[in-house]
């Protein structure tokens, strides 16, 4: 645990240190995530709370800006000017030295429902979330893509720990030293979780590139909302990226430890990246890995990425 006058030294700097990554119940974790455990585990959700889950850079902001714009764009406008998102949408394991816990600020939203952000594998979801019958949206997004997006936001983000290079990173990546653990571990068992909890909505950045409109009539639908034309426009334009990109309230930076020089966290919002980043032998390595470890998945991501 941090001390009180750790946090107060901590509070006079301008970066928390870099953790370094721990075992954590047999996942890959940090202290800026475990800290405050026993509170996120005792977490009382309510039956209207919506979680939003995801594996690291799979897409969370976006989801969380259109959940936010579909629920308050037309009831709460003011809050989308005034209250940057990571706010409005709080990260429930987050326990960092520089600003207020996940847990902390979603015990004081002003609005219902409560968009809270997560990304736990599911086997650590506080059981209230599984009680309170909760729904979730989960989005995954293609591994090569997601790594990559991963490595940037190590170098732009002191929560994160040091990187390293490009390869390194990927190495670490498929043996699933990563912060919140195997990225295979993470999406097959949200996907698996569909089996038997019914209130569980599956959704991949992909088909969020391809149609976005598609996928919010999707969203809307399992939501039980419905938009009218012109709401649904102001969330499609709103959540476009160079919109978001744009927005300082959706944007993150406003958040003191990323460092939008070394990397923006608005970074290119594409499909395929990837190729810009892999060498041949990377991707072959990556390829072979993959149908190893997804032999057994009944979970089926695009082959084109
Ligand atoms: P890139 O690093 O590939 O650009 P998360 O919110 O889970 O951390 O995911 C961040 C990734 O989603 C980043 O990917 C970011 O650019 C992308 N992203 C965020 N908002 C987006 C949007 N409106 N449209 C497309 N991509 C978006």
């Amino acid at each position: 645990m941090i001390t009180l006058l750790e946090k107060y030294q901590l509070n006079r700097m301008e970066q928390p240190p870099r953790p370094t990554l721990i075992d954590f119940h047999g996942v890959s974790m940090t202290k800026y995530f475990t800290d405050n455990w026993d509170n996120v585990q005792n977490f009382k959700a309510r039956p209207d709370d919506i979680l939003i889950a995801t594996y690291p850079k799979a897409g969370t902001t976006w989801v969380s800006y259109i959940l936010d714009l579909l629920y308050f764009g037309k009831t709460h406008p003011e809050l989308q000017k005034s209250t940057p998102l990571q706010d409005r949408v709080p990260f429930l394991e987050l326990c960092s030295p520089l600003q207020p816990s996940g847990v902390d600020l979603a015990n004081k939203l002003p609005t219902t429902p409560r968009l809270i952000k997560t990304h736990l594998p599911v086997q650590f979801i506080p059981k209230s979330f599984w009680e309170q019958n909760c729904r979730i949206v989960y989005v995954a997004r293609n591994i090569k893509d997601n790594v990559v997006s991963y490595y940037h936001f190590g170098r732009m983000n002191s929560l994160q720990p040091e990187p390293g290079d490009w390869s390194t990173f990927l190495h670490d990546f498929m043996e699933g030293k990563m912060v919140f653990g195997s990225w295979y571990d993470h999406v097959n068992g949200w996907w698996e979780k569909r089996q038997t909890y019914s209130k569980l909505h599956y959704m991949f950045f992909e088909d969020m590139i391809e149609d976005c409109g598609r996928e919010i009539d999707r969203l809307c639908s399992f939501l039980g909302l419905s938009p009218s034309a012109e709401e649904k426009e102001k969330v499609t334009t709103g959540s476009k990226f160079d919109n978001m990109k744009q927005n300082k309230m959706a944007n993150y930076s406003t958040v003191q430890v990323m460092n939008h020089k070394v990397s923006p966290f608005m970074r290119k919002g594409k499909v395929g990246d990837w190729k810009n980043h892999f060498t041949v032998a990377q991707n072959e390595k990556l390829d072979e890995d993959y149908k190893q470890k997804m032999k057994n998945a009944t979970l089926k991501f695009r082959t084109e990425v």
